[in-house]
């Protein structure tokens, strides 16, 4: 879609970087909804900022149309091209340790050290995307966390300590306070079940714990509680005066069932994928989806645990949750 992006103009003095940062929104838009260019650096987490953009769209057969106010746009994260992992006073996250521990996991070698060089020329990439013809009005979307929390955190557990939402409400806060003020869009956090399955339940993505299911669900059930903490704070603290919206950032996959009779294993499919996290926010009632909770509970006692690998939300979370 709007393939003006992938234009890449030789008249760009530099562009094999231009390349490098068009490749990483390419790479990342396969699963996020928005754009980016940008990032402001903290001197704990980063915050990665997307600009997007708005683009009314008409198919020519008249028979397709995004809604007026539909956004469009394109996104990236922090550590896919800020650089600078050491300076400013930043920490190492879990990203730089992961990299530099297990270089080999990476098929190049590669790490986000320097990446696009955004920390130091993100007005130049300002500029690449107004070259590159996008309307005036850009309008940055903000995700607070997209995987790359302190060392020292994930040392203490990282996303399996459920302390790991008090300190992320923290940084919220810091966040809400000095960008609220101009960013009218937040996402609390990007792709849960990726961080979550790829990096806690298997070495395929930062921290890299491997720790399988349980470790998977764990990190489910503290993450949905500390989504849930950060748009309470924004709603409570800051929505009044700064007026934006808050959301989170779901890749949600719908299954083509072999034989189209299926139905309950496209149903499966979705309640897992997306409804664990959508569930629980979106549905009128919270929680985990029931299929979920059964299948996962009858699967934990054939495995030989005494209670369910899902761990159980109390009544007082699922309210607060959804
Ligand atoms: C930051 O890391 C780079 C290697 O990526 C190194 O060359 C440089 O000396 C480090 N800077 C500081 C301030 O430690
Ligand atoms: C699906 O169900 C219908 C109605 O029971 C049946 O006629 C049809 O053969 C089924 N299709 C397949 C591919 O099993």
């Amino acid at each position: 879609m709007h393939h003006k992006h992938v234009m890449l103009s030789e008249k760009e003095g530099d562009r094999e970087r231009y390349v490098y940062i068009t490749d990483n929104i390419f790479n990342c838009c396969g699963h996020c909804q928005s754009v980016v260019f940008t990032m402001a650096s903290y001197s704990f987490l980063r915050v990665a900022v997307s600009f997007i953009f708005i683009v009314t769209y008409a198919f020519a057969n008249d028979t397709l149309y995004f809604p007026k106010d539909f956004l469009l746009g394109t996104a990236t994260a922090a550590y896919q091209i800020e650089g600078g992992w050491n300076e400013s006073g930043k920490g190492e996250s879990v990203w730089d340790w992961w990299t530099h521990e297990n270089p080999s996991l990476i098929r190049d070698g590669s790490n986000g050290d320097v990446a696009c060089d955004s920390l130091h020329k993100y007005k130049e990439d300002v500029q690449l995307l107004s070259d590159l013809g996008v309307p005036k009005d850009i309008k940055p979307f903000v995700t607070l966390y997209h995987w790359d929390h302190p060392e020292i955190f994930e040392r203490m557990g990282g996303w399996t300590n459920e302390m790991m939402v008090e300190w992320i409400s923290d940084y919220a806060r810091v966040v809400f306070k000095e960008l609220g003020p101009k960013v009218k869009y937040f996402m609390s956090i990007n792709e849960p079940n990726v961080l979550c399955g790829e990096g806690y339940g298997e070495n395929v993505k930062a921290p890299g714990k491997n720790l399988g299911s349980p470790g998977v669900f764990l990190c489910m059930h503290n993450v949905l509680k500390a989504h849930a903490k950060i748009y309470h704070i924004y709603d409570k603290e800051f929505r009044k005066y700064q007026e934006g919206t808050i959301g989170i950032v779901l890749p949600c996959s719908g299954a083509l069932p072999k034989n189209p009779n299926d139905t309950a294993a496209v149903n499966m499919h979705f309640q897992f994928n997306c409804g664990w996290i959508a569930h629980a926010i979106f549905s009128k009632t919270g929680d985990y989806p029931e299929i979920m909770k059964t299948h996962v509970a009858e699967n934990s006692k054939l495995a030989g645990f005494s209670k369910s690998l899902l761990p159980e939300l109390s009544s007082e979370w699922v309210q607060y949750i959804k």
